[in-house]
Order: C-alpha cells, then structure tokens, then sequence
C-alpha cells in the first residue's frame, strides 16, 4: 500500500478578529492523503477551504491560530513548529503551495529569475548564482517554458499562461512531497484552465509532484482531477468519497446541492439549468447546535437542527448527515 504522506488529524483553526470575536473556520477536519493521490477539496466560497490549506502548511499568521488538531507530513507533526523553523523546514519542501489567484501572487518589481532564486535560497543559503542559474533553466525547460523568454522578464511581460506556468514552477521547484493548489485555475479561461490542470499531471508523470490536494469552488471540474474528493462546507468536511462516488451518486444533501448549482454539461449531453442554494452559510462566530446545512437544505428535518452531526459510512463514502441513504 502506498505511504501516507499527510494526516490531518481533527484540526481545528480559528481567526481572532480586531473585536475580540472568534471565528472557527475550520472545526474539526481528518483525512489522510497518500503517495501519489490526488484529493480534491469543493466548496462553496467561504467554506474554509483556504484557511484549511494553511493549517496544513502551518501557516500561522494572526489573524489565524490553531485552535486544536495534528498535521503530520511524512510522519512528523509541523504543529507548534516557530514561524522560522516552518520556513526553513517545511514551507517549499515538505509542502509547497500554488496560490490562489497565481497570476497575481509574483511580486511585479522582480525578475522571474530572482523570484525563483528566492525559493532556492529560502532553503540553502550557501547556494552559488551559477548553480542557481544551472537549476533554473533545467526546471523551466522540464516544464515546458524557454529559460531565456522568462528568466529576465517581470512578471507583467508574461501572457497569463506563461505566468501561470512559472508560478507552478517556482512553487514546486523543491520538489515538494505534497503540492497544494488552490483554486488555481479560477478566473482563467477555460482552455488555460485545462493546460494548467495538464501541466499539474504533467509535473505528477515526472515525478515533481507526487501527492496534491487541489481546491476549487467547482466541484464538477474535480471528475478529471482527482482520485478522492471531500466536500466541505462550513468548516466541516460533509462528505467524503471517490470521485465517481461524490460526483454522480453523492449522499449529502449539501453535495448533490453544490452539484446541481453548476454547470456541467458532459459531452453529447445537453447541460442541465443549474440551480443555485438558497439563502448563505452559516456565520462561523456564533456556535451551531445541529447540522450546519439544515437552514439551506431541501430535506431538513426537525431533529436537524437539534442533533450535532456526526460522520457516518452511507454507501461505501463518509458522510455528515443522518438522514442520509
Ligand atoms: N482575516 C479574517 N478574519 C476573520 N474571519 C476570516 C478572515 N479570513 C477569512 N475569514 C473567514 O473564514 C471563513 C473561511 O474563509 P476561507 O478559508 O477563505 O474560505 P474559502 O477559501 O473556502 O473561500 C469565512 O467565513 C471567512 O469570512
Ligand atoms: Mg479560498
């Protein structure tokens, strides 16, 4: 069986705003990604979706805490680890982030080549300019890009593509074990959309990458994405399965809700009208007694609203529902 290389272990993460008010963004996550998986994570905006990717990096920066929970990587717990000791030995390494909105994320005042010099020296200090140089230009020619149309370019000088490419590039250059990448196709084209998520699998079949959690709002574009998908909402996982079990067959009423509210038309299918959820996610700073769907969902029943949920096994997945078959 192949290794684990991330556990998330009932991780709890929480904002302390200027107004003394917490907000528990995320309440209570577990799952487990192994070597070579893909694991997509959907939900709606707001969700938790961001602020669990940096509970998973230990990127603990106040506003944000960690409230309670474990994240090992490798076998190792990165929690309580000092902000410097994070940089040195996980961030890049262990695990490395493509951000959301990628395109705007590279420091416009700086060559490309200096910006990614920066992620080799972030870790080895002693490394010399040649080598550096050296290491570059084979990285971006693995990766499809021309070292001498990018290294001495700014950012703004690249097509979105391009830049999106070099983003993917610098962040794994490290060769990371576990990649996120969050909502990195959002507000591209959907022909740049499908080069980036190639390029992801490219970077996998070339051993770069080897496990990746990847985030999107759109749960239907995970189908070719990933092996598992978990769905969150409200800073809970709500369901959790193959892809195939969570995108045509999906048990929570929150799944098949977020489902019906996109587009996705399969080929030779006319696309069904999407349908959008009624009525906002619940506020995360005041404390929710029963399922946090209930207000939203079209087969809320009384007890809902009542009865803490819990995760069951319905049909083979994880879900948080008890009504759910
Ligand atoms: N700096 C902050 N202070 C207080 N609450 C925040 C802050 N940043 C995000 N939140 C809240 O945390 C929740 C989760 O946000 P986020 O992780 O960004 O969701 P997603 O990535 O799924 O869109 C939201 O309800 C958001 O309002
Ligand atoms: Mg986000």
């Amino acid at each position: 069986m192949a290794d684990t290389v991330l556990e998330v272990e009932d991780l709890r993460v929480h904002y302390l705003t200027r107004f003394g008010v917490r907000v528990q963004a995320v309440d209570g996550v577990s799952f487990s990604l192994k070597e070579g998986e893909i694991l997509g994570i959907a939900g709606e905006s707001g969700c938790g979706k961001t602020t669990l990717v940096s509970g998973c990096m230990g990127l603990y920066i106040p506003p944000l805490y960690h409230s309670s929970g474990d994240v090992r990587i490798g076998g190792k717990t990165i929690v309580g680890l000092t902000p410097e000791e994070n940089r040195k030995s996980v961030l890049g390494r262990k695990i490395a982030m493509i951000p959301q909105g990628a395109l705007n994320s590279l420091n416009p005042t700086r060559k490309i080549k200096d910006l990614a010099a920066d992620m080799i020296l972030s870790h080895d200090e002693s490394a010399d300019k040649r080598e550096i140089n050296d290491r570059l230009r084979q990285r971006f020619e693995r990766i499809g890009l021309r070292p001498d149309d990018v290294l001495n370019a700014y950012p703004v000088q690249l097509p979105a593509g391009t830049k999106q490419r070099v983003v993917i590039g610098i962040s794994t250059l490290l060769n990371p074990q576990v990649v996120v990448a969050d909502e990195p196709t959002s507000a591209l084209d959907v022909s740049t959309q499908k080069a980036v998520i190639k390029l992801l699998f490219d970077l996998m079949d070339q051993s770069i990458i080897h496990s990746m959690l990847f985030i999107t709002h759109e749960l239907p574009l995970l189908r070719h994405v990933s092996n598992r998908i978990a769905v969150m909402y409200a800073g809970e996982f709500v369901e959790v399965g193959t892809s195939e079990q969570v995108i045509f067959d999906g048990r929570m009423p929150y799944t098949k809700a977020l489902m019906g509210s996109m587009l996705s038309a399969e080929p030779g299918q006319k696309s069904k009208k999407p349908v959008a959820i009624e009525g906002a996610p619940p506020n995360l700073a005041h404390p929710i007694k029963g399922c946090r769907f209930a207000e939203r969902c079209p087969q809320v029943q009384p007890d809902c609203r009542e009865n803490r949920q819990v995760i069951r096994i319905v049909g083979g997945r994880q879900v948080r529902c008890q009504y759910a078959e």
